[in-house]
């Protein structure tokens, strides 16, 4: 199946010339009526949809609403212009067996087999505040009924405080009427353990800046996997009762490397984040952790399960695990009629 967002081209000509494939043609789909779903305040004709990443723009979102992915999420903006890594910006990647947490080498290159699981490096790349409120607004205007859009943002380092940042980003995200707001604290570099996730005290800062600036809108923090389930406790502890939900996973770092050996993304990047068929074992684990934490803490968060989605039954497996929401990026990017086949298999939208 022909991928909506194309790998051989860079991120700017999928901004401008995409989406592709199905969700590039004209015919759009009849979508089954299924019984709505409550979600962050929201009735969602079912709670699926497409994470942070690939839509990268309305035109993207549009195509997804139409293909019955209820929940998007556009790709995370910045408050200044961001300008993406070159390519490859996208491979597939073949580990042997299950991936682990613990920075695997995997082989990466153009073959695209499914189970399909990729490396994604984009840099999180932004257009200035000015483009994306513009055509973020339109990709809520895109919504049709039962269907939310949720902007995606983070705060970059050297811009004064990261919490005035991320507080700004917000606000200008708000401006657009998204109807949720999801906070991308799972990208490296940006805290004191690499990931800013993991910088407890620095998330709890950010968190009141941003409720503070937007006490109104749900707020989602987007996680990547943690190992430690004190670390996720003691996360909770800080911001657990602060936030409306969080979406994880996010990616799990690994070392693509080509056929003789060598950085497959390029010399600057030994790493990157894998995303696909391989992570799904660690996003339910999460997704399984995060619930019984919210239960044992008392706390009335959503969960929305990310990571490994590329058939229906996956949707199951996480709304079983103790997910409000699912949603797919690599498994929608290359099969955009998984929605619908969730529609046809599930058509509560529930168990
Ligand atoms: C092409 C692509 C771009 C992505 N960009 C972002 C991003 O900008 N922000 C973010 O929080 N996650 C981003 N992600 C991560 C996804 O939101 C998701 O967490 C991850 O891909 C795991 O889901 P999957 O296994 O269904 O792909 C991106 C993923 C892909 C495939």
């Amino acid at each position: 199946m022909t991928p909506f967002y194309n790998p051989t081209l860079s991120y700017e000509e999928n901004y401008q010339q995409g989406p592709f494939g199905l969700f590039a043609s004209a015919d759009k789909p009849v979508i089954p009526v299924t019984k709505p779903t409550s979600f962050l305040g929201y009735q969602v004709n079912t709670p699926f949809g497409i994470p942070a990443g690939p839509l990268l723009n309305a035109n993207f979102a549009r195509a997804a609403f139409a293909y019955g992915y209820d929940i998007c999420v556009y790709k995370t903006v910045r408050t200044v212009e961001h300008k993406s890594h070159p390519l490859p910006n996208v491979l597939a990647i073949h580990p042997e067996g299950k991936l682990s947490a613990q920075l695997d080498t995997v082989l990466a290159d153009n073959h695209y087999s499914q189970p399909l699981s990729i490396t994604n490096s984009f840099g999180v790349p932004s257009y200035k505040p000015e483009i994306w409120q513009a055509d973020m607004a339109r990709a809520v205007q895109a919504t049709g009924k039962g269907q939310i859009l949720i902007g995606s943002f983070q705060g970059t380092q050297g811009l004064g405080s990261i919490e005035d940042d991320y507080a700004l980003a917000a606000r200008l995200v708000a401006e657009t009427k998204a109807h949720a707001l999801e906070a991308n604290m799972s990208c490296p570099n940006e805290g004191a353990h690499h990931l800013l996730c993991f910088d407890f005290d620095k998330v709890e800062r950010i968190v009141h800046a941003m409720k503070n600036a937007v006490p109104d809108l749900p707020l989602l923090i987007k996680l990547a996997y943690f190992s430690d389930e004190q670390s996720l406790t003691n996360l909770l502890k800080k911001i657990g009762h602060l936030v409306d939900g969080f979406s994880t996973i996010n990616t799990l770092s690994a070392r693509p490397v080509n056929a003789q050996g060598q950085p497959a993304l390029s010399a600057n990047r030994p790493e990157g984040g894998v995303c696909g068929d391989a992570i799904r074992w660690a996003g339910l684990d999460m997704v399984q952790r995060l619930a019984s934490l919210r239960a044992r803490m008392e706390l009335k968060f959503a969960i929305v399960g990310v990571g490994g989605v590329n058939q229906p039954q996956h949707f199951k497996q996480y709304l079983s695990a103790g997910a409000d929401a699912v949603m797919s990026a690599t498994g929608a990017m290359w099969h955009p009629n998984l929605a619908l086949e969730i529609k046809q298999n599930y058509p509560t939208g529930a168990l």
